[in-house]
C-alpha cells in the first residue's frame, strides 16, 4: 500500500476497496495515553469522522463517500479524490477558492457542525467541486464559541501559511461566510474571534 501521509493522529494510505481505488486512513496508538483512554478516543473519532462526513452530504457538501468503517482497528476506507489539495495550490488562486471554503463553513455551522480542523490541508478541488475531509475533529454544536474557534483557526493557518495573500484570503473567506450564515450572525462570530485573539495566548493576526 502507498502511504499518502503519515499524519499525528493517522496514517493515510491509497488503498483498494472492492475493486475501487481508495483511501484508508487507520488511527495510531499514542503511547502516551492511557491505553483503554486511547482506545476509547480512536474508536469515537473513528466513528465520528465516517459519520459526520457522510450527514454533512444532506445540506450539499462534498465529502468522500465512506465505504467501510471498521471500529475495532480504528480504520476507514473512503472514496479517493482525484484532485488538488488547497494548501498546494498556487498562491494566485487562494483568495478565489477562500470564498467557497467560506460558504462551505458557513453551511456546516448553520447546521450545527463545527469541522475542527478548518485548514487548507482539508480542502481538496476536483475538476467539479470542493471537498471538504478530516472530519476526526468535527462536532455537532450549535455554540457561536465554537464556530468562533474554526474561522480562528482558519485565519491563522492563512497567517501561517498563506501570508502573501492573507488579506485578500480573509476577505473573501468571511464574503463567502456571511453568505452562508446571514450578516448579523457573521458579525456576532467575528466579535467572538476578536474575543479569542484577546484571550493572550493567541496573538492577533491582522
Ligand atoms: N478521501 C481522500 N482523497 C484523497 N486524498 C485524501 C483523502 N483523505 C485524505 N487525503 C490526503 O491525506 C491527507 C491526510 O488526510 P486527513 O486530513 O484525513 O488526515 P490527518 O490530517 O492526518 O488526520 P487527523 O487530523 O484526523 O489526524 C490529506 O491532507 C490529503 O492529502
Ligand atoms: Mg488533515
Amino acid at each position: 500500500m502507498k502511504i499518502l501521509k503519515k499524519g499525528a493522529e493517522a496514517d493515510v494510505y491509497i488503498s483498494s476497496w472492492n475493486g475501487k481505488k481508495s483511501v484508508l486512513k487507520i488511527r495510531k496508538e499514542k503511547k502516551y495515553r492511557n491505553s483503554s483512554l486511547d482506545t476509547r478516543i480512536r474508536k469515537q473519532r473513528t466513528i465520528r469522522e465516517a459519520q459526520i462526513i457522510s450527514y454533512v452530504k444532506s445540506f450539499g457538501i462534498s465529502t468522500p463517500l465512506i465505504y467501510f468503517v471498521n471500529y475495532k482497528n480504528f480504520s476507514i476506507y473512503m472514496q479517493y479524490v482525484k484532485g488538488k489539495l488547497i494548501r498546494d495550490m498556487d498562491e494566485k488562486s487562494i483568495p478565489k477558492t477562500c470564498l467557497q471554503i467560506g460558504m462551505i463553513a458557513g453551511t456546516l455551522h448553520q447546521n450545527g457542525i463545527m469541522h475542527g480542523d478548518l485548514t487548507t490541508s482539508n480542502f481538496i478541488l476536483t475538476s467539479k467541486h470542493l471537498f471538504v475531509i478530516d472530519f476526526g475533529l468535527a462536532n455537532r454544536t450549535e455554540k457561536p464559541d465554537d464556530h468562533a474557534v474554526d474561522l480562528r483557526l482558519f485565519k491563522e493557518i492563512l497567517n501561517s501559511v498563506h501570508a502573501n495573500v492573507m488579506k485578500k484570503s480573509w476577505k473573501n473567506f468571511i464574503t463567502g461566510y456571511e453568505k452562508s450564515v446571514g450578516k448579523k450572525y457573521c458579525k456576532k462570530i467575528l466579535e467572538l474571534v476578536s474575543v479569542i485573539e484577546s484571550r493572550g495566548r493567541y496573538a492577533t493576526v491582522v
